[in-house]
């Protein structure tokens, strides 16, 4: 492969360039944004990820990537565009259909076009297939197609890219074979060849799994609570089975993966994936659960220190966040103040934003909240009440700095009292 040609230069575009780049495949990038163009192409970078600037101002600076918004002829095409979730809950795919077209327009016999974003299942055969067949050349004759889906986790993009397993769904075989082929310059994971629903599927039900999971540790959290007992303690000690593996319950489900992929399934198929949407639904719910139990907890007007904001731990990344839904809905009747170390706006002292307040909540589990001293938040605080939706606190740490502590998912009307667990669960 001499040159290749990536279609949007983003979390997964520009570190996919990088790694073809610094393997001695000439990158021509393309981006809409003639902004990130120009940035690149000066050696830098508009997104942070781990190594990726050093490796972009080597090889600009070697003439291994050169940007522009108009597609030039290549030998292969790799399409990393976005793929947002609409109001309706269906897939926006008007970013294939236009980096479909500007590549139909070069598009010569011999060709790879490979789609790595994240689609429906059907699209790369239903979408982008016959876009790319306005070029007058056939799919899988006269051009090779094939969707070969992203499953990097930010912050580790470099090294997985590298190392991570990859599904490549072919239009045939020879056209999955042909994506291998051009992979196989960097990738060290193993590459497993199949069809382009299957490829598609594969990526969007890795994530489907987890939310449908996360949902029935979310129903069993409710249950719990009305039955007097802990879901984290039946969680727990169910997941001592070897073939057993209940996810955490929580406030809710977020990011740009595990929240809208499994709609991308019902999309496809709505009268049939009945558990998929209603496990969508049911961690949908889960802010309204807590802002609930919250009445039951503080008066109207008193003040709400929340903790953590992210849609999970140790990142500084809001999108779908649950936490924020969960602000939204307290906002009205309460006042509320969010302490998160990793969002600027709220990186705030923990013990001034908490003074007079009357609840905290637990809403991220944030290595750094270790550091909160307990007995200190305690005393600024108008009244000590902790609500933990994570399991994050001991409880006994959290009584003995004189809180009344909550945990989401259970409720204290068994026999062994919350204590008497802790310390049996500690003993194990
Ligand atoms: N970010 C992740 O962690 C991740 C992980 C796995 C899969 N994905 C999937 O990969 C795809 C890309 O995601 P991303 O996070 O890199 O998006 P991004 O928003 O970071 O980057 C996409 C880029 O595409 C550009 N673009 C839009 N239309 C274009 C066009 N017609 N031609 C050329 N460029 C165009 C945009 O300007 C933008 O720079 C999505 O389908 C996403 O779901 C993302």
């Amino acid at each position: 492969m001499q040159q290749i040609s990536v279609l949007g230069l983003g979390y997964i575009g520009l570190p996919t360039a990088a790694m073809f780049a610094s393997h001695g495949v000439k990158v021509f990038g393309v981006d809409v944004n003639e902004e990130t163009c120009r940035i690149i192409n000066n050696g830098g970078v508009h997104i942070e990820e781990p190594y990726l600037g050093e490796i972009i101002k080597e090889q600009v600076a070697r003439g291994m990537i050169i940007c522009s918004s108009e597609v030039q002829p290549a030998d292969a095409f790799l399409i990393a565009v976005p793929t947002p979730i609409t109001k309706e809950k269906t897939a926006d795919l008007s970013y294939v259909i236009s980096a479909g077209k500007s590549v139909a327009k070069v598009l010569k016999r011999g060709d790879l076009v490979v789609l790595e974003s994240t689609v429906p299942p059907r699209c790369t055969l239903d979408v982008l297939l016959p876009v790319l067949e306005e070029s007058g050349l056939k799919a899988g004759e006269d051009f090779h197609l094939a969707h070969c889906p992203e499953r990097v986790l930010p912050g580790q993009i470099i090294y997985e890219l590298k190392h991570n397993n990859r599904v490549i769904g072919g239009v045939n075989m020879e056209s999955a074979e042909k994506a291998r082929e051009l992979y196989s310059v960097f990738v060290e994971g193993e590459m497993y060849l199949t069809d382009t629903v299957t490829a598609e599927l594969c990526k969007l039900m890795e994530n489907t799994y987890r939310d449908v999971n996360i949902a029935l540790a979310n129903e069993l959290a409710k249950i719990c609570e009305r039955l007097g007992t802990n879901a984290w303690d039946v969680i727990k000690y169910a997941n001592k089975h070897p073939r057993v593996n209940i996810h955490q319950p929580g406030p809710g489900v977020g990011g740009h993966c595990l929240a809208i992929d499994p709609w991308f399934v019902v999309e496809s198929a709505p009268d049939i994936s009945p558990i998929i949407e209603l496990s969508r639904n049911t961690n949908d719910s889960m802010p309204q659960y807590v802002a609930d139990k919250i009445k039951d907890l503080v008066p109207h007007g008193s003040k709400i220190v929340v903790l953590g904001c992210t849609y999970k731990p140790d990142i500084d990344d809001l999108r779908e966040s649950p936490i924020m839904d969960l602000v939204e809905l307290l906002n009205d009747n309460y006042e509320v103040v969010i302490v998160d170390p990793f969002i600027n706006d709220y990186d705030v002292n923990v013990y001034e934003a908490a003074t007079n307040a009357e609840l905290v909540i637990l809403g991220v589990h944030h290595k750094k909240f270790a550091a909160i001293d307990l007995v200190k938040l305690g005393k600024v605080l108008k009244t000590p009440v902790l609500l933990d939706t994570r399991n994050y606190f001991s409880r006994s740490d959290v009584e003995r700095a004189g809180f009344e502590y909550h945990l989401l998912g259970a409720s204290d009307e068994s026999g062994i009292t919350a204590a008497e667990r802790e310390v049996a669960s500690t003993d194990e």
